[in-house]
């Protein structure tokens, strides 16, 4: 049975205009008990929709508000923002010693795919923990997430900004594409198609962060968000998204593309199962792998390639 979540089906984006389309209610609780998830089924029931059975938009938008928000309390206990910074941060200091070997050095832009209510950028944006001189954006598909993440950083005082978009379309060019919990949304074809859109900009990397599929990731995201969340929908995603996490093999291939060097940090094998919640699946021009390797110091060596990974997975 496959596993879904909730989000993924009750807002509805048309890929072309980028237009809210309209959902039935019905049409999802069928989706969901055909999958074996009668639970799931009984969260969107109780969702409010019209006469015509289509669900309430506003109501959905303040929900994915109210569940991300969650999200986002969740991120600040797991100090989230750190655990990325501890690639991120080498990773530019990489593209800061390499800058100009290639043409005129660029100013650094990093643009967070799917990055709802904006809590990476939002929080990249607030420690300046990426050094001066990066431009920190956002985009998402969901323009109520936008919307709520751009009404943040304005009252915040923050220098970054959201835009509604597609990750298989970017509005935003980027020195370093990253994300935070979005891989496992995309399955199949879908999946490396993500990847190469990027592969093929002028990017110089991505560094995308998901779920690490250990045996205890399902365990784990339950009694997370069944501690931290309120909301039923937040909790039945959170762990679905742990059921859906991508293995290793299937992020190093599928992040492979020409001219990309594929490389995956803490790894199945070289990983403490209870400490590792994300980690991340990069892509590097490969000029960039020895000033990479050289700024993490003892820490590259939980970065592998495809190469390397057979000898580490258990
Ligand atoms: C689990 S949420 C993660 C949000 C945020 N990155 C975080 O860590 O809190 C997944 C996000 O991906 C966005 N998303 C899904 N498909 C997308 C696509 N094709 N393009 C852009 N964003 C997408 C969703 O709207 C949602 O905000």
């Amino acid at each position: 049975m496959p596993h879904l979540e909730i989000s993924d089906l009750i807002t509805v984006t048309d890929p072309a205009s980028g237009a809210r389309l309209p959902v039935r209610r019905a049409e999802v609780v069928r989706r969901l008990r055909e999958a074996g998830d009668p639970r799931a089924a009984r969260i969107v029931a109780a969702l409010p929709a019209d006469r015509d059975d289509v669900l309430d938009p506003h109501a959905v938008d303040r929900l994915m508000i109210g569940v991300h928000t969650e999200l986002q309390r969740l991120s600040e206990e797991l100090r989230i923002g750190e655990r990325l910074v501890h690639v991120l941060r080498p990773l530019f200091a990489a593209l800061r010693a390499t800058a100009g070997q290639r043409g005129p050095a660029e100013p650094l832009r990093l643009v967070d795919i799917g990055s709802g209510l904006g809590y990476l950028v939002r929080w990249l944006a607030a420690t300046g923990a990426l050094g001066p001189g990066v431009e920190l954006v956002g985009v998402d598909l969901d323009a109520a997430l936008v919307g709520e993440a751009e009404r943040l950083a304005r009252a915040e005082e923050l220098d970054c900004r959201f835009v509604h978009g597609n990750a298989f379309d970017l509005p935003e060019a980027a020195t370093v594409y990253v994300s935070t919990g979005v891989l496992h949304h995309f399955r199949g074809p879908a999946l490396a198609e993500f990847f190469r859109a990027q592969a093929t900009s002028p990017a110089l990397a991505f560094c995308h962060f998901d779920i690490a599929a250990t045996r205890l990731a399902p365990i784990g995201a339950w009694v997370f968000h069944r501690a931290r969340m309120r909301h039923p929908l937040g909790r039945h995603d959170g762990v679905a998204s742990a059921l859906r996490a991508h293995t290793d093999e299937t992020l190093l291939s599928a992040a492979a593309a020409p001219g990309i060097r594929p490389l995956l940090y803490e790894p199945r094998g070289l990983a403490n199962p209870f400490c590792t919640t994300l980690r991340p699946v990069l892509g590097i021009r490969p000029h960039l792998e020895a000033p990479l390797r050289q700024a993490m110091g003892r820490a590259s060596r939980r970065l592998v390639g495809p190469e390397q990974l057979a000898g580490t997975v258990r």
